[in-house]
């Protein structure tokens, strides 16, 4: 079975965030002292995520992704994606991490079919990650790269630009793709940093491209897959790809083509909206599976035509003041 909302768009995907906790304070997702963490209680435990994976694969959904906060976090994270794996509905499980504690856990992703990872990454320089972040683990950000690569993963690079920070870091993240197989994606910066900052888009889709174009001149537009939101780019004489990101411009809303679960258990049926329903006191009320189902059904129905429309229908504050961290990436 396929899902359509009201704007008739399938949808298909699943991003689940399994802990708003992290071991970096990225200055665009949170202040630096971090954000007041949920108890631990009020996340989704792994079994309640499991059996929403099955409802939700029962009506149709391909593609799950976790993130967090840092998913590697989040105690016995392999164990869900073990469940996850043997639910036997998603042919796409996917993960977005820092990187800083994965490594380890590499030939177990492997063992489990999960071949493609995203790790955020907003610079090559040791000492900029480190304003960035916060923390000074780039060596370990890179580790994970080259290891994953070494590995044959199919590997995305997540890079938030940011207006007179990093814009500079442009060039040399794409000159990575040059030499390797990789996806440098560059993503507009959006106001989800735990409302600590004003966030001013400058830098947007548009300029990131001029930067490219301007060095690139063969860079051009790959025709766009089912979910895309990255508009993809190739350069002549590159083993790689380039992609952009309009998460702030919100240009791809029309082909969107997924749901969203907080860490604590909101549905979002899109990033902009406040968070809908808590599915987690839902289940913890004792429903059916049914009822699960029925109740997915009808959220989607209600999700909103774009993120501007989303934004339009709660108080701003209240989603700007929010982290990625805990809306889960
Ligand atoms: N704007 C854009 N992207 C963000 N991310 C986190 N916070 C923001 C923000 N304010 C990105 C991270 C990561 C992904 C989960 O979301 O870099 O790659
Ligand atoms: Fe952690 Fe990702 Fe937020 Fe950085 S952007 S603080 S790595 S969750």
């Amino acid at each position: 079975m396929q899902l359509k909302d009201s704007f008739n768009r399938t949808i298909d995907y699943i991003r689940i965030g399994v802990t708003d906790r992290c071991n970096l304070r990225c200055f665009y997702c949170m202040p630096k002292e971090g954000i007041p963490y949920e108890p631990k209680a009020d996340l989704l435990s792994y079994e309640e995520i499991i059996r929403l994976l099955d409802v939700l694969g029962n009506l149709g959904f391909k593609k799950v992704r976790f993130t967090g906060g840092e998913p590697f976090l989040r105690k016995d994270f392999i164990t869900l994606l073990e469940k996850t794996h043997q639910l036997s509905h998603y042919k796409e499980i996917r993960i977005t991490t820092n990187g800083t504690l994965m490594t380890q856990h590499i030939p177990k992703l492997k063992e489990l079919g999960i071949d493609t990872i995203n790790l955020s990454l907003d610079t090559l320089d040791a000492e900029r990650f480190k304003e960035i972040t916060r923390r000074d683990d780039f060596s370990k950000v890179i580790n994970a790269f080259h290891t994953l690569l070494d590995e044959g993963f199919t590997l995305k690079i997540n890079a938030v630009v940011m207006n007179g920070i990093n814009t500079e870091d442009i060039l040399p993240l794409v000159a990575l793709a040059e030499e390797h197989p990789v996806s440098i994606r560059f993503i507009e910066e959006m106001p989800f940093n735990g409302g600590y900052k004003e966030n001013d888009t400058k830098f947007n889709a548009t300029d990131i491209f001029d930067t490219i174009k301007n060095k690139y001149a063969s860079l051009s537009a790959k025709t766009g897959k089912h979910g895309d939101t990255a508009t993809n780019y190739t350069i002549d004489g590159f083993k790689g790809e380039v992609g952009i990101i309009a998460a702030f411009s919100r240009t791809f809303c029309n082909t969107c083509n997924r749901l969203r679960i907080t860490p604590k258990g909101d549905i979002k049926t899109c990033l902009y909206d406040g968070g809908t329903f808590s599915i987690r006191d839902f289940i913890r009320s004792g429903v059916t599976d049914e009822q699960i189902a029925n109740k997915f059904i009808e959220l989607i129905k209600l999700k909103p035509e774009n993120g501007f429309v989303a934004e339009k229908g709660i108080e701003k504050s209240l989603v700007r003041g929010e982290s990625m961290s805990t809306i889960g990436g």
